[in-house]
């Protein structure tokens, strides 16, 4: 009877993996005929309206940018396909030829085009300084001198404010998040694309935000392909004919509602610099540099990963435990109450928590007229312990269930209290239990706090994104990132195997014995 059941079981396994096969399958190969078109593959970041967002209604990319894209291409014979990237993955994924073009609001410049390509120019936009209306100190670019800015990641903006003396700058992945950021009252200004933030401002009902100032940079945009893509030629000539009948404006107007401005030819940013337009690749000239900046930044980020590491398993082992405790005791309603918290928690990626607690919380306090928001320490502290905490009260209550019972009832008898039976006699052996899991639990974490990069921790993963942000080296960048997590993970394994032979009765005895 077992055995006929096993046997439908293995059949659906059969069924599923060759079911995941074929879709493999049909992922790898090219589909015939596809040749006759030409397809490329466009990457964007679709976080930056009006350029590029998701549509309320369908859910489909739209905005300038994808309107623009779609024109040119059809004009010069080519099938576009989106694809949505991380802004700082844009580069890397055009240098590795994972995709054929990009357009995100790029802007031309002469550090860019010389690791990829870029085509003519074709929307004029700059820098502009947002801070809270509230404000009436920071009025120009030199205001800015020793403030907290926040920035998207990997962008002309966050070139820019790196250059502000004593300025605190704050990393997000998004343009969005930066300008919530400026919002919540947790930075004094954002530095961003003048056209997108005037869009949140004006058409997407950001409130209590202004622009200040004349424009930092005068800046052009770009679509942006690998260093010398025969595409390029093609794109650029897509782009002359739409101007020149018309469908350029007719975009324009669609999204700006205005006339479109004169382009020029080439983006100024490369005339005279030493890079051409189809782009020449970095020499070996910046591995160095590379290295250095690895040297001097992952010790950073990695004292801050293993900082938040600490915290977190403190204080989720404190809450761990007096869940665990909570969990096993005979209260009918406390249990229930837990038991909501250890599932909400271990039910909802850590990853939204962060952002509930970090960018929802303050938003809800000021909607009913608190000024409370969390600072960014607390606030990853606070989402990785409640997480933690989660996970452990299972783990912690699992050990102490697991002693038989007859071990309470033996402690009873001899008079001891429950109190000093849990003290003495049960949790020294559950403890021995938990150890592995716990162990478990902990490297988890080590490599979960690369989660609050999204809250603009500068951690170690974070600390690899700024340098590839600025070098464009992504492979050994990402691979150092991944050796030193491996470093701290293989430590903290040793350390647990370490304690755990140290609470093992048996090998401390033959230890000792040995010693002796
Ligand atoms: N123009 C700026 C730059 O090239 C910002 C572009 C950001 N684009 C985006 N889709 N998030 O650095």
């Amino acid at each position: 009877m077992t055995k006929i059941k096993s046997w439908v079981w293995l059949r659906q396994i059969g069924f599923m993996l060759s079911g995941m096969l074929l879709v493999l399958w049909m992922y790898i190969t090219p589909v015939a005929g596809q040749d006759a078109v030409k397809t490329l593959r466009v990457a964007t970041e679709p976080t930056f309206p009006p350029f590029e967002m998701q549509s309320d209604k369908t859910g489909e990319l739209e905005g300038f940018d994808i309107d623009l894209m779609n024109a040119v291409a059809k004009e010069v014979g080519y099938l576009v396909q989106f694809d949505s990237l991380p802004f700082d993955g844009i580069i890397p994924a055009l240098q590795s030829g994972t995709i054929d073009a990009a357009i995100s609001g790029i802007t031309i410049t002469a550090e860019r085009a010389r690791s990829i390509g870029f085509s003519s120019p074709y929307f004029k936009a700059g820098l502009a300084i947002a801070v809270r209306e509230d404000n009436t100190t920071i009025k120009n670019f030199d205001d800015l001198k020793g403030k907290r800015i926040a920035v998207q990641i990997g962008t002309t903006g966050s070139k820019e404010a790196a250059n502000i003396p004593g300025a605190r700058i704050v990393t997000f992945d998004g343009a969005p998040s930066a300008l919530q950021e400026l919002v919540n009252g947790k930075v004094d200004a954002v530095v961003n694309d003048y056209p997108v933030t005037l869009y949140a401002i004006k058409t997407a009902g950001l409130r209590r935000i202004k622009i200040v100032g004349e424009l930092v940079t005068e800046e052009y945009y770009g679509i942006a392909f690998p260093s010398n893509s025969p595409a390029i030629r093609d794109i650029n000539f897509g782009l002359y004919k739409i101007v020149e009948n018309g469908i350029y404006e007719g975009i324009f107007q669609k999204w700006f509602n205005n006339k479109p401005q004169q382009l020029p030819l080439i983006a100024p940013a490369l005339v005279g610099a030493k890079a051409d337009v189809s782009g020449i690749t970095t020499g070996g000239g910046t591995r160095d540099t590379v290295f250095n900046l690895l040297l001097r930044r992952l010790p950073q980020g990695a004292l801050v990963t293993l900082l938040l590491t600490a915290f977190s398993v403190f204080f989720g082992l404190i809450g761990g435990t007096l869940v665990a405790m909570g969990l096993i005791s005979k209260n009918k309603i406390l249990q229930w109450i837990l038991r909501i918290y250890v599932e909400f928690f271990r039910g909802t990626p850590m990853l939204v928590q962060l952002f509930i607690i970090y960018f929802g919380l303050p938003g809800l306090f000021k909607e009913i007229g608190l000024q409370w928001s969390l600072e960014r320490f607390p606030a990853a502290i606070i989402a990785l312990s409640l997480n933690v905490a989660a996970y452990l009260a299972e783990i912690i209550r699992g050990g102490i269930q697991s002693i038989d019972p007859g071990q309470w009832e033996a402690c009873q008898s001899l008079g001891m209290n429950s109190l000093e039976t849990m003290k003495e006699v049960i949790f020294p052996q559950a403890f021995r239990r938990i150890l592995p899991p716990l162990g478990n639990e902990f490297i988890t974490l080590i490599k979960d706090t690369s989660l609050t990069a999204v809250i603009g921790f500068n951690e170690l993963f974070r600390q690899g994104q700024l340098i590839v942000a600025t070098t464009y080296q992504a492979f050994e960048v990402y691979i150092a990132v991944a050796l030193v997590y491996l470093a701290l993970t293989v430590l903290s394994s040793v350390m647990f195997k370490n304690i755990e032979n140290f609470m093992d009765p048996i090998k401390r005895g033959k230890n000792k014995a040995k010693t002796a």
